[in-house]
Parts: structure tokens; C-alpha cells; sequence
């Protein structure tokens, strides 16, 4: 039977997970209980993984090269089930909000959380936001179906109050998993809270945007967040211009005419 892990070594597990994060690592594997301990365990003193290990991104599983995308997709969505993990599912999430798109796509749009619509339809981006994302989409002759889109993290925060530090931590390592089976060739960072979380740096959107950074090896701009953009649509330009930068390094060629 699976062993329960007691809450002081539960912390410990999950605070030593956030370390190897922090390192770039997010691959791991669960051992057969009866495996012996492998050495980087045993000098690092990791705690026995057990089945019941809560924040265990199973779905680590790294890509391997010839990857089955949506398969990997759908264990990463499996591995996530109907998560407790954080505060967020006791406080009127109506469902995870995973991702959409293209599991192959060359262009990935992050965001920031769901929605009241986004809770609703269990899908990111479809509310006012959405529609401005997609019009963003198009006019950089692309349909939504040919990106992936997601969210820092996949529960609605209550009255879509900003999330906080320690939800972005509990529920990014299933983004990065996204991001390592999709290998899209650039993401673009929606707003602030994604571009910090992605980033972990601090500074106003003004200096973050306008510039590629490294991600982990794929190129990742940042841009205003469409529902700014609502509120306040003068920086529409800037954000053509961040979205230009983009389409240059995939090759992309704005269309004549964006249909509607
Ligand atoms: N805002 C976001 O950041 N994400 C969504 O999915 C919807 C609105």
C-alpha cells in the first residue's frame, strides 16, 4: 500500500521540488517502491517518492524527441485531475482550465489565470480578453487554432483577484510541462503577472516588453495583457510592435486584410 507522507515531510518534499525548479529541473519519475534509491537521492537526501506524493507532476515524463504531443498533453491534464493543491478549489473554481490549441504549435501565448467565461467554458481566452487575443492572433496572419494557449496558473481566483505568489508556484510546474512537450519556437508572456512569474524578475511593463529573453532556451516576449488593452487601448501600438518582433523571427507576414 501507498505510504502518506506526514505534513512535515510533505513540506519538505514540495520546498526541496521548488529548489530543483529553480534550478531549471522539472524532471522526475516516480521509482517503483522496491527500486533502489538512486544515488542524487540518497546524497541529496530526497524524501522516498510515494504514490500519494501530492505535488508530483507525474506527467514529468520528459518529451522525448519523437513526442506524442497531445498524448503528453492529455497526462499532464490527467496528472493534474481535479487538483486541491491550492486554495484556489475551495474558493468557487468551477473547473481547471488546462490550455487550448495546436499541441504542435511554433507560437505559445501565456496568461495569466481564468476568468469568470474562462471558468465557465473551461477553456482559456474566451471572454472579452479572448476576443481581442484572437483579433491579435489574426492580424499576425494566424487563426487561435494554429497556437496554444494557457494561463499561469488553471483555477479562477475569487472575483479575479491577481494570484498570488504561492498559487503561481503550486500550479506552474504543470505550465512548464506544456511548454517542454509543445517546444513552441517563441512565447509571448500576457502581461505582467506572466511575464514575472516566467521570468522571475520585477520590473513595469514598460521595461519588460519590446525585447526577446532566453526561456529555458526558447526565445519568449512580452507584451500587454489584452484585458489592459481594453482598459486602455493607446498601447494597442506598442503591442503591434511587440507582435511584429514575433512575427519577424517566425517568419510570419501579416495578412492584406484580417477577416473577421
Ligand atoms: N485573462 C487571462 O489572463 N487568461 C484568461 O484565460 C482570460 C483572461
Amino acid at each position: 500500500m501507498a505510504e502518506v507522507l506526514d505534513s512535515q515531510t510533505r513540506k519538505a518534499f514540495a520546498d526541496r521540488l521548488r529548489y530543483y525548479n529553480e534550478l531549471g529541473i522539472y524532471d522526475f519519475y516516480r521509482r517503483a517502491p522496491h527500486d533502489i534509491p538512486s544515488a542524487v537521492a540518497v546524497e541529496q537526501n530526497i524524501p522516498e517518492l510515494t504514490e500519494t506524493a501530492p505535488q508530483m507532476p507525474r506527467a514529468a515524463i520528459a518529451a522525448p524527441p519523437a513526442v506524442d504531443r497531445p498524448a503528453a498533453l492529455r497526462m499532464i491534464r490527467e496528472e493534474i485531475g481535479d487538483c486541491t493543491r491550492c486554495r484556489l478549489h475551495k474558493q468557487g473554481r468551477k473547473q481547471i482550465v488546462f490550455g487550448v490549441g495546436n499541441p504542435n504549435a511554433e507560437l505559445m501565448f501565456i496568461g495569466e489565470a481564468p476568468g469568470a467565461d474562462e471558468d465557465e467554458q473551461g477553456e482559456p481566452f474566451v471572454g472579452r480578453a479572448g476576443q481581442l487575443l484572437n483579433n491579435m492572433i489574426k492580424a499576425m496572419g494566424l487563426q487561435r487554432e494554429d497556437v496554444y494557449i494557457a494561463n499561469i496558473i488553471k483555477c479562477r481566483p475569487p472575483g479575479n483577484r491577481t494570484p498570488e505568489r504561492d498559487e503561481c508556484e503550486t500550479c506552474s510546474p504543470f505550465l512548464m510541462q506544456q511548454i517542454k512537450v509543445i517546444s513552441p519556437k517563441a512565447i509571448v508572456a500576457l502581461g505582467a503577472v506572466a511575464a514575472k512569474t516566467l521570468l522571475a524578475v520585477n520590473a513595469p511593463m514598460s521595461e519588460l516588453r519590446g525585447h526577446w529573453y532566453d526561456f529555458r532556451g526558447t526565445k519568449l516576449a512580452v507584451t500587454y495583457h489584452p484585458a489592459f488593452l481594453l482598459r486602455d487601448p493607446r498601447q494597442k501600438k506598442e503591442t503591434w510592435k511587440d507582435l511584429q518582433m514575433v512575427m519577424k523571427e517566425l517568419g510570419l507576414k501579416a495578412p492584406e486584410k484580417v477577416s473577421e
